[in-house]
């Protein structure tokens, strides 16, 4: 399948809105990921930080991005790995700083053994430094020695910069709303990701393990071409669908079991998260079916208000709200519906938040209250939201009739809002009862 990069004219128009919000007498330093040791010499597989991803779109470690609105020489510099043919025989190819000016559209680029000797001619004269300290021991090293020659030198004319400011309060600000592109990129994961979970639910028969329908999901992304997943993907047989973040993946799927699966491609750095409980035997059994609807009535009263002005928080009272509903109508949970919300009733079989941003990173960045009053955010175009009630009710909740208990329930979609309401991007994976039910029948 064809899948939408990002245009270079993006990157572009992303580092000169960040130049803009910067202001004057600034400089934002925003380096790459460092590759990571997994054992001796054994690497993970390198990821680069979306940060520098969002503003470059280049995938090399060992790179520095630095942005100074006005510079004379050029707003845009990028330090990055020189061409060098023995290490590029071992590791593969490098871009290079000549040829990053010209296929990255940045204004300068060098070595990145050169920003050491840089860095105090970049920093001076400045007066806000957007630095995210913390992350990289090496260049925090290097920019407080920098900032402290500066201070030490300004009898002789320096000027150290006075303000130190996270990246984030713009850049992240700026990657909660999608472009086109990045939307169509997120398409091309959910839709990957739907056909690896339908696969899936194809290939479930009790008897197996849960590793390998975790191999069904992940040969259908290796097989589209998504090589990475966005996050470690949970195939959860019964009692392990309550463990939130189970991951080993090893146990036997009985014939009575529900299994819920989150499993999400990234494609072109751009994630999907997507979950789906189905009956590991192909039909619900009468309980599962009653906390099923519930979970299902839940997901769909929240993703129906979801539009521009929609309060974050009012998407996870519905669901609190219809969940607490369902667990009263099946006498799990008992008392007046009000005082049953009042105290968080349903907290033991639901203990998350109704969903994140979705984007770059899986749990996306992105302010859900804000200043002053800290009041929720409210939705707007161009957001990309998870919507993912779950009901978790484990053996060991001995409090609730054991008939309901081993089950664990999780529906999750990724919205995307739009001018006028939303568009589910999962919207083609089966979710209720008869369709999944209709899947499992087909196969
Ligand atoms: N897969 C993690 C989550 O749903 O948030
Ligand atoms: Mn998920
Ligand atoms: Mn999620």
């Amino acid at each position: 399948m064809s899948i939408k990069k990002i245009p270079m004219h993006e990157y572009i128009t992303r580092r000169k809105q960040f130049l803009q919000k910067m202001g004057s007498c600034s400089v934002a330093i925003i380096p790459a990921a460092t590759t990571k040791v997994r054992n001796l010499d054994s690497e993970y597989p390198y990821r680069q930080d979306s940060d520098f991803l969002y503003l470059t779109g280049f995938n090399e470690p060992e790179a520095i991005l630095v942005l100074i609105p006005n510079r004379k020489e050029g707003e845009t510099i990028l330090f990055c790995r020189p061409k060098d043919s023995v290490a590029e025989q071992w590791e593969g190819s490098r871009l290079g700083p000549e040829d990053a000016v010209t296929h990255l559209k940045i204004d300068q680029a060098f070595a990145i053994n050169d920003f050491h000797q840089q860095v105090i001619a970049l920093l001076d004269g400045t007066d806000y430094l957007f630095y995210g300290f913390g992350n990289q021991k090496r260049l925090d090293h290097q920019i407080t020695d920098a900032i402290k020659f500066l201070k030490r030198n300004e009898r002789r004319g320096k000027i150290a910069p006075t303000h130190i400011i996270s990246p984030d309060y713009f850049l992240h600000e700026m990657r909660v709303i999608k472009s086109a592109a990045e939307i169509a990129t997120m398409q091309a994961a959910n839709d990957i990701t739907t056909d690896a979970h339908q696969r899936a639910m194809k290939a479930c028969k009790p008897g197996m393990f849960e590793y390998e329908l975790e191999a069904e999901i992940q040969h259908e992304f290796l097989r589209q071409g998504a090589r990475f997943l966005a996050y470690n993907s949970i195939v959860a047989s019964g009692n392990n669908g309550c463990i939130l973040h189970y991951c080993e993946n090893n146990a036997q799927i009985k014939p009575q079991d529900l299994v819920l699966i989150d499993a999400g491609c990234e494609m072109d750095g751009y994630a999907a998260d997507i979950t789906r409980t189905f009956p590991a035997g192909g039909t619900f059994s009468s309980e599962q079916k009653a906390l099923y609807e519930i979970v299902l009535m839940a997901q769909q009263a929240a993703i129906e208000m979801i539009q521009p002005g929609c309060l974050w928080s009012a998407i996870q009272d519905t669901v609190i709200r219809v969940m607490t509903e369902g667990l009263m109508s099946l006498n799990i949970l008992t008392g007046a519906l009000d005082d049953l919300i009042a105290k968080n009733a349903i907290k033991p079989f639901y203990m998350h938040g109704h969903g994140h941003f979705l984007g770059l990173d899986v749990h996306d960045v992105g302010q859900l209250r804000c200043r002053p009053d800290n009041k929720w955010i409210t939705l707007r175009s161009g957001m990309v939201l998870t919507v993912e009630p779950g009901l978790y009710i484990a053996y060991n909740q001995t409090e609730v009739d054991e008939k309901w208990r081993g089950t664990g329930i999780r529906i999750e979609d990724n919205i995307l809002v739009t001018d006028k309401g939303c568009t589910v991007l999962s919207q083609r994976l089966p979710k209720t009862i008869a369709d999944i039910e209709a899947l499992m029948r087909a196969n």
